[in-house]
């Protein structure tokens, strides 16, 4: 359609302004975990209008531990009702506090009496924390609770409509923005094992996400697939009431199979070859075992049912691409955005960065890459990971150098300072004894020197108080 000519106006002038402006946005953030609160206090600090859509009735999301579970313990029904959190009613932090928190709102002990002041905090005092972060922000205001997302796709001119519906399944508004900050969370959509014979096979099949608590194993023998952090926590936890625990996962080396030492009736295996009519599962080496429950610790599926973008945006293989800096599709952005997506790494000071960057390049403070040079350099990327033998299930994992690089690039062009020396050190240091002495790392420790250069950084913040 042409438009027709406006009245011309006699004296139209632009000229430039004196001071780089910023420009306020309309920007809509899915989901109030810590990603999604920061987020929203990153935006609305460079001045766009935020609002949050939160599915639960409380922020926190992971962190807000549930004794519910889901109504197909494997997770496999599309219809289910799902719950986010995927935490067990013991988990502790497997990162010490000082390097866990967000740089601008360390986590610190004691911020409020009678809170868990341990080093390797309760799942409790991770929640408390982010509703400290929410309170101290005033971020609550911004986040519409009970709506959960159901469509975000492009309308005309480049906006996005976001449509949600509350708990009785009405639906609300359709609203328009200009912008879409998508932070659902990585570790609620089950990934579990292939297992050859499993439909015939007569136990019981979970996924750690439907894990909570040991009693419900007494007596029985548990098969354990996978060596995450969760496979290491649970299988110690469930081992003192089950009868058996057995371990089958990719990564242990054939020299240590058997036994796990120190403990009586945990036992680590090769990778499941198949299942039986009988009950019985057999390993790659041969061996085989009788098993009352399969317990998949097998990991999660990237997950974006809502998200409708003409094919731009695809998951294959647990990879969520072309993203440039596992942030922006080049086509759409800076108006559509991920954060949060890297894992093996230190999730909130990573999140924090990622949010500067996206706040800074919607206002138009930090200018974007172009189109063509985002594409070139997710190229190169996808190209070094094919030349290094990675498979693509691993482009959003770090680990221990990568994500440091990562969140200093980020920082660098955010005109923040880079990672501070002692949290590199305190990765690397827990991830160590960790690996070394995996029952008793959250209770004792011997880095008490960056202990103390976190505290006095921590000094620097006004808000890290009563450390
Ligand atoms: C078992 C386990 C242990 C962990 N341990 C640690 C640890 O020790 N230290 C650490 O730093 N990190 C740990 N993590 C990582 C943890 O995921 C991050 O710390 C952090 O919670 C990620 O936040 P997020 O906001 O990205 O996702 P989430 O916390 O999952 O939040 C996503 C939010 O989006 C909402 N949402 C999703 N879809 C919709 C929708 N369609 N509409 C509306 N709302 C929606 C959800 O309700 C939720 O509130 C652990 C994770 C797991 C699973
Ligand atoms: C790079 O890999 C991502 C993730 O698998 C994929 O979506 C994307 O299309 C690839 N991009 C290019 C330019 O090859």
């Amino acid at each position: 359609m042409t438009i027709p000519n406006a009245t011309p106006s006699p004296t139209v002038r632009f000229p430039p302004p004196a001071m780089p402006s910023l420009i306020s946005r309309n920007v809509a953030v899915i989901g109030a975990g810590a990603a999604g609160l920061c987020a929203a206090l990153e935006l609305r600090g460079e001045g766009h209008r935020v609002v949050v859509y939160e599915r639960e009735t409380q922020i926190g999301g992971t962190w807000a531990y549930t004794p519910e579970t889901e109504t197909d313990p494997i997770g496999l029904d599309p219809t289910r009702k799902v719950v986010q959190s995927s935490l067990y009613a013991s988990l502790r932090t497997n990162l010490p506090r000082e390097s866990m928190g967000f740089r601008g709102y360390p986590f610190v002990a004691n911020r409020k009496p009678g809170r868990d002041s341990r080093r390797f905090p309760g799942h409790r005092e991770v929640l408390e924390y982010l509703r400290d972060f929410a309170e101290e922000f005033g971020l609550g205001e911004l986040v519409r609770f009970g709506r959960d997302v159901w469509h975000v796709g492009l309308v005309e001119d480049r906006k996005w409509v976001v449509k949600s519906r509350d708990m009785n399944r009405e639906e609300g508004d359709n609203e328009v923005y200009d912008a879409v900050v998508i932070c659902n969370g990585h570790f609620t959509e089950p990934r579990i094992a292939e297992i050859p014979g499993i439909d015939e096979w007569p136990g019981k099949q979970m996924h750690s996400h439907n894990y909570r608590v040991p009693d419900p194993f007494r007596d029985q023998v548990l098969m354990l697939i996978g060596s995450s952090a969760s496979s290491d926590d649970i299988s110690r936890e469930i081992s003192i009431v089950a009868k058996e625990v057995h371990v089958a996962s990719r990564s242990v080396e054939d020299g240590r199979l058997g036994k796990l030492p120190g403990h009586d009736n945990i036992w680590l295996h090769s990778m499941i070859r198949n299942v039986h009519k009988d009950g019985m599962v057999s390993f790659e080496d041969g061996t085989e075992i009788y098993a009352d429950v399969i317990l998949h610790c097998t990991g999660y599926k990237y997950h974006f049912p809502f998200l409708e973008t003409n094919g731009v945006v695809t998951v294959e293989d647990n990879a969520v691409g072309p993203l440039y800096k596992h942030i922006f599709p080049p086509t759409l952005a800076p108006w559509l955005s991920f954060v949060g997506l890297p894992w093996k790494v230190v999730p909130f000071p990573l999140i924090e960065i990622q949010c500067k960057w996206i706040a800074g390049i919607l206002s138009g403070r930090i200018p974007l890459e172009s189109k063509e040079e985002m594409t070139a350099d997710i190229e190169a990327f996808n190209a070094s990971l094919e030349a290094t033998g990675v498979p693509k299930r691993y482009t959003h994992r770090m680990g221990e150098h990568q994500q440091f690089e990562y969140d200093d690039w980020l920082a660098a062009k955010s005109s923040s300072p880079p990672t501070e020396e002692w949290r590199k050190q305190m990765y690397f240091v827990t991830g160590r004894r960790k690996r070394s002495t995996p029952e008793t790392y959250r209770d004792r420790w011997d880095d008490e020197d960056l202990i103390s250069l976190a505290h006095q950084d921590f000094k620097k913040y006004p808000l890290g108080i009563n450390l």
